[in-house]
């Protein structure tokens, strides 16, 4: 099976596309122009020896942690973009992982009331799922992606490449978030999933690019039939509302897609005790997450500061958690749970017998 070079994205603001291509330096001099400023993640500047084949343009380095995605520090970013001059016709230039992202599309959202951005991510999870979808997030104090809107960019460089660099534990992260999307499809990329993600976790180069690939595609069929989140797309959340807590619980120590991986567990167990799904089926999809979690599990665990961050849940509707359960594969759906002692219990019961112990 050959791979599609080039996928299109259709969206409401305009058509954007990724091109699956080296980012060598004829690809930067032929996307960055003059005036043009680029924000790069410092380590991936370094790791790759970026400096030698960038064009001599304005660069503003950033550190990729939660940070640098508050609010307070977009300060900083804007005033050296102010400060290099950049005009309305100039666009900004991101290369980096889901971070760097966030703040450059942030920005080019607002600056000048909206400036055009070109995506060269370089994580395994910012290159299979965020850079395409348009979602733009900034944290705001202590709380997490608070503040953001719609604003995708124009083009999207995949370089396979990039990934060489990246430490096993963030690859397992881009898995785990790569896993809801087979799992919320269906039946078959569910079993293309089972069988081949342990050799994406060990670096194996065809078949990362064939599933980021896949993943892409996966994620395009929702955000075409729903780009602002009201209908289809929020079934994209599987395993997001408990990664999400879990995320905040740990204070971000468990990377986003690890936690996601968490998350679809503990969706699955609460639709098991929900008779939505059989015990084999959780335990089948349990055995794949635990091997992409690899023990990246919370060192302590208490059930009341969990259950106050998904009480904070952005997406909840009234006091009624609102989650994406299943009742098995390609058959997710929203799911309305009052905070009562029935979902207390399944929490409690999951956490202690397959987490707290290990
Ligand atoms: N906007 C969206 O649609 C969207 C979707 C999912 C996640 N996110 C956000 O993205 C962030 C997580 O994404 P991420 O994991 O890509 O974050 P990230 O940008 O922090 O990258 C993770 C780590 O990998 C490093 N890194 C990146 N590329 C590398 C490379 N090629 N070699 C070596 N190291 C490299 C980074 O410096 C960082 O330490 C979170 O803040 C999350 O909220 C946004
Ligand atoms: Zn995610």
């Amino acid at each position: 099976m050959t791979l599609p070079k080039k996928i299109t994205i259709n969206s409401r603001s305009s058509n954007y596309f990724i091109e699956f291509k080296k980012a060598n330096r004829r690809n930067f001099i032929d996307n960055i122009e003059i005036g043009d400023i680029i924000i790069i993640d410092k380590k991936v500047q370094s790791m790759h020896k970026l400096n030698s084949i960038l064009p001599k343009n304005s660069i503003i380095k950033i550190s990729a942690n939660e940070k640098s995605k508050s609010f307070e520090n977009l300060d900083k970013v804007i005033r050296k973009i102010l400060f290099y001059g950049f005009k309305k016709n100039n666009k900004l230039i991101i290369i980096g992982g889901g971070i760097s992202q966030d703040i450059g599309s942030f920005i080019s959202s607002i600056i000048f009331r909206g400036v055009d951005w070109i995506f060269y991510p370089t994580s395994f999870l910012s290159q299979c799922d965020s850079c395409i979808g348009g979602k733009t997030s900034i944290n705001f104090h202590e709380y997490k992606n608070q503040l953001g809107n719609f604003n995708p960019p124009k083009k999207i460089i995949i370089d396979i490449n990039f990934l060489k660099s990246q430490s096993n534990k963030e690859i397992r992260s881009g898995v785990g978030e790569m896993a809801h999307y087979f799992l919320v499809s269906g039946n078959d990329d569910t079993n293309y999933f089972l069988k081949n993600f342990k050799r994406v976790i060990v670096g194996e180069k065809k078949i990362s690019e064939t599933m980021i690939n896949k993943s892409l595609k996966i994620k395009k069929y929702f955000i075409e039939k729903d780009e602002f989140d009201r209908k289809e797309r929020l079934l994209l959340n599987y395993g997001h509302t408990y990664g999400h807590a879990l995320e905040a619980l740990t204070k971000y120590h468990i990377p986003h897609g690890i936690a996601v991986a968490h998350g679809i567990n503990i969706a699955n167990y609460i639709s098991y005790k929900k008779r939505f799904i059989k015990e084999n089926y959780f335990l089948k999809i349990k055995e794949c997450m635990d091997y992409i979690i690899d023990n990246n599990n919370p060192k302590i665990f208490d059930i009341n500061k969990y259950l106050s961050f998904l009480k904070k849940d952005k997406k909840n509707i009234n006091s009624n958690l609102r989650c994406i359960l299943t009742k098995g594969p390609g058959k997710m759906f929203i799911h309305e749970i009052k905070f009562d002692e029935n979902l207390i219990s399944y929490l409690k019961e999951y956490f202690n017998n397959f987490l707290i112990k290990n």
